[in-house]
C-alpha cells in the first residue's frame, strides 16, 4: 500500500543547492518519496557535485534518478522548491536579505514558469512570506499553488521545545507558530495542547504566556536560528525535513495541516499578505486555510507581523 505511488513519475526540481536544498535532497533520497530528482544551481559545477554524490546514496535506498539539470527541466516537475538565495551572516536578520533576494527572484521564477511548469512551487528563502508573495506574483500561478515553508520550522521546534520540557513525544504536542518566519512571529498559546490537554494544565494553571519557562521556551524557538547561526554559520536540517514534510503532505494528498506561508485574503482580519498560517495541504497545494479563534494579544501580535511584511513589500506590488 504505501508504496503504491512508485507506478507513477513523482518528480522534485529542487533550485538552489547550498546547505538547504542538498540537505532537502538527501532526506528525499532517504525517504524513497521521489523517483526522480534534479538540481539546479547558478554554480553548475556545484549541483553537478551534490548529484553525484547524492547517487552513490541509491543503492542503499529506494531507486531513483539524480541529476544536475538546467529550469527546462521544471517543465514537468510535480514540485518545485526554490532554496536559492543569500543567508543571513551573523547579526543579519532574515527581513535584511528581502533586496537581494528579491532581485535573485526575479531571474529564478520567470525561467521557471518559461519552461510550461504546471506544478506546485515552494519556497524555502529567507525574508520566506515575502519571498513567496513575490513568487506568487512573478509566476502567475494561482496562490494555492505557491506555498512558502512559513512557520512550518518554528512550529517544528516549538513543538520539540515542548516536547523536551514536558517529557512527551513531540508527536503527541499539538502547538502552533504563526505570523512571520521572523523576528515578529508569535506562539499560540491559547491553542497549544498535550494529548489534547490545555498546556495551562500541566503549568498547575497558571496561564502560558505568564509563565517564565514558557516565555523563556518561546524566545529559543523564536531565536534558534540567530543560536545555530552563530554556532555553525547556517540552519539546514530542520528546514530540509520540513520540505519534505511539506512535499509528502502534496505526493500523498494528506490533508495535512501544517503552518505555511500563504496569501491571506480576509482570514485574520489581513488582506493581500503572504504570512504563516496553518493550512490544509494536499495535490494540489493549499486546500483552505484553518482560521483559530485568537486570543485578543495574538491577534494583535498576528496583525503587527503581517505590517512589519508588508511594509517591506517592494513599492510597485503593494
Ligand atoms: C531558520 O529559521 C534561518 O530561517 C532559517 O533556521
Amino acid at each position: 500500500m504505501e508504496k503504491q505511488y512508485l507506478s507513477k513519475t513523482r518528480k522534485v526540481v529542487v533550485i538552489g543547492a547550498g546547505f538547504v536544498g542538498s540537505s532537502y535532497a538527501f532526506s528525499l533520497v532517504n525517504q524513497g518519496l521521489v523517483n526522480e530528482l534534479v538540481l539546479i544551481d547558478a554554480n553548475k559545477e556545484k549541483a553537478l557535485g551534490e548529484a553525484l554524490d547524492l547517487n552513490h546514496a541509491v543503492p542503499f535506498g529506494d531507486p531513483l534518478t539524480i541529476s544536475a539539470g538546467d529550469y527546462a527541466d521544471c517543465k514537468n516537475a510535480d514540485v518545485v522548491v526554490i532554496t536559492a538565495g543569500a543567508n543571513q551572516a551573523p547579526g543579519e536578520t532574515r527581513l535584511d536579505l528581502a533586496e537581494k533576494n528579491i532581485d535573485i527572484f526575479k531571474k529564478i521564477v520567470p525561467a521557471i514558469m518559461e519552461s510550461g511548469f504546471t506544478g506546485i512551487l515552494m519556497v524555502a528563502t529567507n525574508p520566506v512570506d515575502i519571498l513567496s508573495y513575490i513568487t506568487w506574483q512573478l509566476s502567475g500561478l494561482p496562490k494555492e499553488r505557491v506555498i512558502g515553508s512559513g512557520t512550518i520550522l518554528d512550529t517544528a521546534r516549538f513543538r520539540y521545545l515542548l516536547s523536551d520540557y514536558f517529557h512527551i513525544d513531540p508527536r503527541n504536542v499539538h502547538a502552533y507558530i504563526m505570523g512571520e518566519h521572523g523576528d515578529t512571529e508569535l506562539p499560540v498559546w491559547s491553542h497549544a495542547q498535550i494529548g489534547g490537554v490545555p498546556v495551562q494544565k500541566f503549568l498547575n494553571g497558571v496561564e502560558a504566556p505568564l509563565h517564565p519557562d514558557m516565555q523563556r521556551l518561546f524566545v529559543n524557538v523564536r531565536d534558534a536560528a540567530y543560536q545555530i547561526i552563530n554556532r555553525k554559520g547556517a540552519t539546514y536540517y530542520g528546514i530540509a525535513m520540513g520540505l519534505v514534510r511539506l512535499t509528502r503532505a502534496i505526493l500523498n494528498n494528506e490533508q495535512s495541516i501544517l503552518t505555511v506561508s500563504t496569501l491571506l485574503e480576509g482570514q485574520y482580519g489581513i488582506n493581500n499578505v503572504y504570512i504563516g498560517v496553518p493550512a490544509v495541504i494536499n495535490k494540489d497545494g493549499i486546500q483552505r486555510i484553518i482560521e483559530l479563534s485568537l486570543s485578543e494579544k495574538e491577534q494583535a501580535q498576528l496583525l503587527h507581523s503581517a505590517d512589519t511584511l508588508k511594509f517591506r513589500y517592494p513599492e510597485k506590488t503593494k
